[in-house]
């Protein structure tokens, strides 16, 4: 199906464009009523990403109320963990939890890697959005990148330090890395199949990126991303590694178009250090909280520093439940104006 809306992969493969195009991590989520309401009706969060009809639902609530330039499958990080054996709870405002962890081989045992099949709820959802939007705007799929995904499986919960899964890294370095080659090659059976059900790009989430060292990250994380990466060839690839501002140079080397900043990275350094690569981001979250005012200016300076080419605009992490829905549309609105007239000169 031809794209009506297609500047995002445009931007992706740095073609050139009439604006640049936006779309927000966590768009789909607490932050619009109609999500509540939905998710009220689906009773739990697990529910609302195994019901392809209601995931359908709200993946395409943004595009219609917020105009954003691309859907994102609404599911999670960690349908992954559970599709390998590992089952997760999601209590409402408390996050995640595992009531099970890995921390020997023997529970490493009771691990499959992933395959697609196993995850076809989501394959399903992805199927009915693409067949629900009509061409109207590209639908981006995602999955978390390995070490953000064994964070969870070894911590258990979100945590500060995550220290109990660094911790693993160091005692038990050989455990570690069979864990994530594990991971990896479940995410990329299920990158495969949500390609193959319709997704138009595709975005690596590395949230925990930015708790280890830089040759820890190099080790345990970037080497996978990587496998990812050169395991994917079909449509573009968004690397997002929150807190990575010491492995920008090494990710300039990673087979994928387009590097996720977060609000820490400097957007005139990080054009130095990634020139070849799309970047996108990267406004902070909480210059949302500012009044219309505040937020049309901070938007139209994050513009003006990453300029007109090689950019897809975004936050610079995903939206938090109490930001007001008009500011969120100030944000997408002063992109699309403001990035035209910069498009034109
Ligand atoms: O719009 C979108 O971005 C698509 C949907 C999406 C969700 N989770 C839905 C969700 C995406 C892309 C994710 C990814 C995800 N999940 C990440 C990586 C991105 C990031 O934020 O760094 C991570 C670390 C997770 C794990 C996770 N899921 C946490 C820590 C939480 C709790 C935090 C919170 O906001 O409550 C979730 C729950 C979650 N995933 C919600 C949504 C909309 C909120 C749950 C609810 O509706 O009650």
């Amino acid at each position: 199906m031809q794209l009506k809306n297609d500047l995002l992969l445009k931007a992706a493969r740095a073609e050139k464009k009439e604006r640049t195009p936006v779309w927000l991590m966590r768009q789909a989520g607490r932050v619009l009523p109609q999500y509540r309401k939905t998710r009220t009706l689906a009773k739990d969060f697990k529910t609302l990403v195994k019901t392809p009809e209601l995931a359908t639902e709200v993946t395409i609530q943004p595009v219609d109320i917020l105009g954003v330039d691309a859907a994102i499958i609404f599911s999670d990080i960690l349908v992954i963990p559970e599709a390998m054996g590992l089952n997760y709870e999601m209590e409402e405002n408390k996050g995640p939890s595992f009531p099970k962890t890995i921390s020997s081989t023997k529970d490493l045992s009771q691990l499959h890697i992933a395959e697609e099949g196993e995850l076809q709820y989501v394959l399903d959802a992805i199927s009915l959005t693409k067949r629900e939007l009509n061409g109207r705007v590209p639908l981006i799929g995602f999955a978390g990148a390995p070490w953000t995904i064994f964070s969870y499986m070894v911590e258990g919960k979100g945590s500060k330090t995550f220290s109990r899964a660094k911790k693993m890294l160091y005692t038990e370095p050989k455990l570690s890395h069979q864990l994530l080659q594990m991971i990896t090659d479940s995410t990329i059976n299920y990158l495969k199949g949500q390609i193959k059900a319709g997704a138009d790009i595709i975005q690596i989430f590395d949230s925990w990126a930015g708790i280890l060292a830089p040759d820890q990250y190099t080790e345990f994380s970037l080497k996978y991303i990587s496998k990812i990466c050169d395991a994917i060839n079909d449509v573009p690839k968004i690397v997002f590694a929150k807190g990575a501002f010491f492995a920008r140079a090494q990710m300039a080397k990673l087979n994928c178009e387009v590097i996720g900043l977060d609000w820490n990275m400097a957007i005139d350094e990080s054009r130095i250090i990634l020139p070849s690569k799309v970047l996108q981001g990267n406004l902070d979250p909480c210059a949302l909280y500012g009044s219309v005012q505040d937020v049309k200016r901070e938007t139209k300076k994050m513009l003006d520093a990453f300029g007109p080419h090689k950019h897809i605009a975004n936050l610079g992490h995903g939206l938090y439940p109490d930001i007001e829905v008009d500011n969120v549309k100030c944000f997408i609105d002063t992109v699309k104006e403001y990035s035209s007239s910069l498009h034109k000169n």
